[in-house]
């Protein structure tokens, strides 16, 4: 299986492409795909820039040019939750749109406004997390919610806690698991938590989005390590 994998910014796919071996690179519609192997696994790593339309552009080009098996997004998030702070992780329970209307989405195409993350991809980076030595930082299976604005003000937060009840917020993974539920192939988004989508959310962003970028990669490594996909 080739795994595909998706960070919106280059911080979040910095480390993975480190750690890759025999790269090579094809732009597609602008965007670079790195193909090779990490920890023996075949595959395809993509920056696909930032928001839903490149997220969806680069997960369907995945899809398929590279045939990929499974669509993995790795990156930062804003907590709209109690019990998680910066540098803790959400998994991808489930996803949804904040700023999409749900009723279009359920009567139209794909016919569901909430994308589940597999079970198969949940299990394997829960059993990676539970073996991390020493990990310093919280996990929960949540809820993802996704929309085309970095969510800063505390209007807003509130509004799309009221509307969705998510753990975090962030502007690809639903597009991303939208375009993996389409061609029927599993899904996960791993977001590690950079602010709180809040009124400090720019600095708290530009202070952690390094660290957290490489929280959420470092358990993606630990989940390839792993799999026998
Ligand atoms: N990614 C990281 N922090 C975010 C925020 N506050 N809003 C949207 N996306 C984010």
């Amino acid at each position: 299986m080739v795994w595909g994998i998706i960070g919106a910014m280059p911080s979040e796919i910095a480390l993975l492409k480190a750690q890759m071996s025999g790269i090579k690179q094809e732009t597609v519609s602008g965007l670079t795909y790195y193909s090779g192997k990490i920890r023996g696994k075949e595959v395809v790593l993509c920056c696909s820039e930032i928001g839903k339309v490149n997220a969806a552009m680069c997960a369907q080009t995945m899809v398929l040019r590279y045939g990929v098996g499974c669509l993995i997004n790795t990156g930062v998030a804003g907590c709209t939750c109690d019990d998680l702070d910066v540098l803790d992780i959400v998994l991808s329970r489930d996803l949804v749109f904040h700023d999409y209307d749900w009723a279009l989405q359920e009567k139209y195409h794909p016919h569901t406004s909430k994308f589940p993350g597999d079970p198969g991809l949940i299990a394997l980076a829960q059993l990676a997390l539970e073996q991390m030595p020493q990990r310093m930082f919280r996990y929960k299976l949540g809820r993802i919610a996704t929309g085309d604005v970095f969510v800063e003000q505390e209007a807003l937060r509130e509004d799309i806690i009221r509307r969705t009840h998510p753990d975090c917020v962030e502007m690809e993974g639903a597009a991303i698991a939208l375009v993996a539920y389409s061609n029927q192939i599993p899904c996960l988004v791993i977001r590690s938590m950079s602010d709180n989508a809040n009124g400090d959310a720019g600095m708290s962003f530009d202070t952690f989005e390094a660290a957290a970028a490489d929280h959420s990669a470092k358990l993606l490594l630990a989940m390839l390590e792993q799999s026998d996909a």
